[in-house]
């Protein structure tokens, strides 16, 4: 914690914790970008999170998938979800989901949380 507090500098507006674990980052970057749509264990506008890594797209039950993305046939990892995360519609033309994140480095934390959240 003590730790935390003095390495919290504060850029921008955001507060990038920088010995933070990249779970740690990829956790806060998810509360801020994320979690208006998706939740780790809850369908909300998009499908719910936990176990997406590993996952073939499009195939958490009960949700509502765009056509686009259920015709993708891929499973997540790291290199699917760093693309579907800088564009998902260059990816899936005509999906759902309406959000980019252009930072790389947001990008790869927040695949590093969704990594950690394992399956259930
Ligand atoms: C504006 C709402 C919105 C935001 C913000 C959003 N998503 Fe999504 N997401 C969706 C929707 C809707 C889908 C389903 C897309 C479809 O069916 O075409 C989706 C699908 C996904 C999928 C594929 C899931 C699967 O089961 O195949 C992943 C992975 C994903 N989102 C990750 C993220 C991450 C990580 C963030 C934050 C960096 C994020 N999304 C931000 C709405 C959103």
């Amino acid at each position: 914690m003590l730790k935390k507090i003095l390495c919290a500098a504060v850029a921008g507006g955001t507060i990038l914790l920088a010995w933070a674990t990249p779970e740690e980052r990829g956790k806060e970057v998810f509360v801020k970008r994320c979690s208006g749509c998706h939740a780790p264990d809850l369908n909300k506008e998009g499908p719910r999170l936990r176990g997406v890594y590993g996952r073939k797209a499009a195939s958490s039950p009960e949700f509502a998938y765009s056509e686009a993305l259920k015709k993708l046939g891929i499973r997540w990892d790291d290199a699917s979800l760093d693309k579907w995360l800088s564009d998902p519609d260059a990816m899936a033309p005509d999906t759902d989901m309406a959000f980019r994140l252009a930072d790389g480095k947001e990008r790869k934390a927040v695949i590093a949380y969704l990594k950690s959240l394992g399956s259930r």
